[in-house]
C-alpha cells in the first residue's frame, strides 16, 4: 500500500498492489475503487501497463473520462435522468449533455467513481492477490432511492486474469447496474491508437441508440452492419463507415447483447494486438457489454507519464445490463429489492501468442 495523492474529500488515497507469482500485476486505488495499472506480458514476456489513467489520484478526480473506475449506481445512460418504479417517478442527476438533451450517465455527478471506498480488513496486507472495497450509497444520492451497500473485490489469478466481483444489497427497491470503466490498449497505454486490435464480440444483437446516445427501444441484429464482430475484425476497419449508428456514437459506443447459453461466466469479447501478441478475453455473468472506442478522448490532458490520450487510443468493454433499463421493461431487469443480493462477476483473461 502506498499513498496515491489527495482525494477531493481530503483523504489520502492509497494504491494497493495485487500480483501473482508470474509477475502479472494489478494496482487499484480506494478512490472510485479504480483500476490504476494492469501489467501483462507480451509474446516475448515483456510487461506493459495496458490500461489508461493517471500517475496520481488528482488526475482521476480532475477529469470525467472514468478511467478504470467502478461505475454505479447505474452504469450507462438513463433517458432524461428519470424513471418510474412501483408507481413513483424519480429524478436523477442530469450530468451528460448529448445533442438529444440531458441525461443521466454513469451514476451522476458524484457517482461511485468519485467517492472514497473503504478497504476490508484482512485484505489489506502487503503481499496479496485480492482486495475488497466497500461503499454505502445513501438514500437520495444522485436521486436514487434507498441505501445501497456495495462491495467490489478485485483479484488476480495464477492464470493471468483480473477478476472483479460485485455485490450489493438495498433497503428499498432501486435500480443497480455496476461495471468497470477501464480503457485498454494492449500495445501499452500511450500507444497512439487502438484501431489495429482484432476484436470479436459474442453478440448477434445490439441496443440501437438515437442521436443522444440513448436507446431507441428494442434490439437490432448486428448482421449486415459494421457492428458485427462475431468474426474478428480490426476495430478501425469499419469505424468510419457512413452508418447511422456509428454517426450517433461518433464511432462504437454501443451495448451488445451477449449470446450467452444460460447463467454463469460466458465469453463476451476478445481483443488481440498483433504487434505485441497480447490477447484479452472478457468473460462475464452480465447480459451485455458496452464497446466504447474512446471517441471523445482528444489528447487535451496529460495522463500517465505525460501521455496525451488521443481519440480512439483505447477501447472499453464495459460488462453490464443494458442502458436505460429502468425505463425499458423489454430489457433484463435491474431492480434490486430488499432481501435480495445483487451479484456479478467479470474476468479479464490475458495471454500472448
Ligand atoms: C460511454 C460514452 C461516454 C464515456 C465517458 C462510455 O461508457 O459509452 O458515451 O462518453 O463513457 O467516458
Amino acid at each position: 500500500m502506498t499513498p496515491f495523492g489527495h482525494a477531493p474529500d481530503g483523504r489520502t488515497a492509497q494504491l494497493y498492489r495485487l500480483e501473482n507469482s508470474r509477475g502479472f500485476r494489478a494496482e487499484v486505488t480506494d478512490y472510485g475503487a479504480t483500476l490504476v495499472r494492469l501489467l501483462a506480458p507480451d509474446a516475448r514476456g515483456e510487461f506493459a501497463d495496458v490500461v489508461l489513467g493517471f500517475d496520481r489520484v488528482e488526475g482521476y478526480a480532475g477529469h470525467d473520462a472514468y478511467f478504470g473506475a467502478t461505475i454505479g449506481r447505474c452504469a450507462n445512460r438513463i433517458a432524461a435522468g428519470r424513471f418510474t418504479l412501483d408507481g413513483r417517478t424519480y429524478s436523477l442527476a442530469q450530468n451528460n449533455h448529448p445533442p438529444g438533451g440531458p441525461c443521466h450517465l454513469h451514476g451522476g455527478r458524484r457517482g461511485f467513481d468519485r467517492v472514497s471506498w473503504s478497504v476490508d480488513e484482512g485484505t489489506g496486507s502487503e503481499s496479496r492477490s485480492s482486495i475488497r472495497f466497500r461503499f454505502r450509497s445513501v438514500d437520495g444520492e444522485e436521486g436514487y432511492p434507498g441505501n445501497l451497500d456495495v462491495e467490489v473485490t478485485y483479484g488476480v489469478t495464477e492464470a493471468n486474469a483480473l477478476r472483479i466481483e460485485y455485490r450489493a444489497a438495498a433497503d428499498r427497491p432501486t435500480p443497480v447496474n455496476l461495471t468497470n470503466h477501464s480503457y485498454f490498449n494492449l500495445a501499452g497505454e500511450g500507444a497512439p491508437d487502438a484501431l489495429g486490435h482484432m476484436l470479436t464480440v459474442a453478440a448477434s444483437q445490439f441496443v440501437p441508440i438515437d442521436a443522444g446516445l440513448v436507446p431507441k427501444g428494442g434490439l437490432a441484429p448486428v448482421g449486415g452492419t459494421p457492428l458485427d464482430f462475431r468474426a474478428a475484425h480490426r476495430i478501425g476497419d469499419r469505424i468510419d463507415q457512413p452508418h447511422e449508428q456509428l454517426r450517433h456514437g461518433a464511432g462504437y459506443d454501443h451495448c451488445f447483447v451477449l449470446d450467452r447459453g444460460g447463467a454463469g461466466l460466458a465469453l463476451a469479447a476478445t481483443a488481440f494486438e498483433p504487434g505485441s501478441g497480447r490477447r484479452l478475453e472478457v468473460h462475464t455473468t452480465e447480459p451485455g457489454v458496452q464497446l466504447y472506442t474512446a471517441n471523445f478522448l482528444n489528447g487535451s490532458f496529460a495522463g500517465k507519464k505525460g501521455h496525451r490520450y488521443g481519440r480512439r487510443s483505447a477501447f472499453c468493454l464495459e460488462t453490464e445490463h443494458f442502458p436505460d433499463s429502468p425505463n425499458r421493461p423489454e430489457f433484463p431487469p435491474v431492480i434490486l429489492r430488499p432481501g435480495e443480493t445483487f451479484s456479478s462477476v467479470t474476468e479479464y483473461r490475458f495471454s500472448a501468442q
